[in-house]
């Protein structure tokens, strides 16, 4: 059986439970983040804790723990879940009030969750063929840059993508194109790989920032500038990048083929960067 780890303790999933008063559920009043695992090694952990403290600190609760007893405890979790590929999931509400009040209780401690799922990474056939998008526009508030748990508008965007046969809703806020409902956004335009730069508008994915990095360790020319919905119905290539998916080539968006129709060469160079990163970080060579 799954094991999680609440406030404290490590217990069997089923088992782990929070108060109806938890202002988690209540208002949806906390942050989360999603870190891979491959072979038993937690992924980039350094930045997804730094990414955390700075959500933490947007919604003004404080750290519960330390980086050292994050890594701590993360660690045992992946070891009682024997499973080497995983997704760990971890979120921090503001903790359990004795009424439901929108203004901050005093006094109360945070609430600390966190369990592993199986790590799915892009399926092999999304990523022989690439994956279909639609655009929507951005119906979320304006505060994407926290990891909030707030996650209603990216839920109703997803399953609108879902519906309309595709795997992923691409937003469009003013007209620029900024990320996905749960993936950073990337094009390739003339041998340019192109992301929005970061700010309140969209999330400082932990795989935008490695793909960034990637790229200029290999010389391949990127810039992080605004993408108006013109350009990314004109890329070359369109990509999606997440914790979970890695990246996704989309090859489809709102029913027209993206450049040639195929995941793009540009992407095909990129994977390949990106597997032997996470080969790396399996054999401890990398984190
Ligand atoms: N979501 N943008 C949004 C809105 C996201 O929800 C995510 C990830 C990303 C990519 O960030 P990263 O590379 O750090 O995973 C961008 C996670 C996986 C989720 O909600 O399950």
């Amino acid at each position: 059986m799954p094991v999680a780890y609440l406030n404290g303790a490590f217990l069997p999933v089923e088992q782990a439970q929070v108060s109806v008063l938890d202002r988690g559920f209540l208002f949806g009043d906390g942050v989360y983040e999603v870190i891979p695992v491959y072979s038993g090694r937690l992924f980039r952990l350094a930045h997804h804790l730094r990414r955390l403290s700075v959500s933490l600190d947007g919604v003004r609760i404080d750290n519960p723990l330390s980086a050292g007893d994050w890594s701590a405890m993360l660690n045992e979790l992946v070891v009682r879940n024997e499973g080497s590929d995983q997704a760990v999931y971890l979120k921090v509400t503001r903790g359990v009030d004795v009424k439901r009040d929108h203004a901050f209780p005093d006094g109360i401690r945070p609430t600390v969750f966190a369990m592993c799922s199986p790590l799915t990474g892009p399926r092999d056939l999304d990523s022989e063929q690439g994956v279909c998008a639609i655009t929507l526009p951005d119906i979320r508030w304006r505060l994407c840059n926290i990891k909030a748990i707030t996650l209603l508008p990216n839920v109703l965007l997803r399953q609108q993508a879902i519906d309309a046969g595709s795997v992923e809703a691409i937003l469009i806020n003013n007209g620029l194109a900024v990320e996905g409902a749960a993936s950073n956004l990337f094009i390739v335009k003339d041998g340019m790989l192109v992301t929005p730069p970061k700010g309140n508008m969209l999330l400082p994915g932990i795989t935008r920032d490695l793909v960034l990095e990637l790229a200029a360790g290999n010389a391949i020319p990127f810039r992080e500038a605004d993408i108006p919905e013109s350009a990314l119905r004109s890329a070359d290539e369109i990509w999606l990048t997440s914790s979970t998916r890695e990246i996704s080539a989309v090859v489809t968006l709102d029913d027209r083929s993206v450049g040639s129709g195929r995941p793009g060469a540009l992407w095909q160079r990129m994977s390949r960067i990106y597997r032997d990163y996470t080969n790396a970080v399996r054999r401890g060579e990398a984190d």
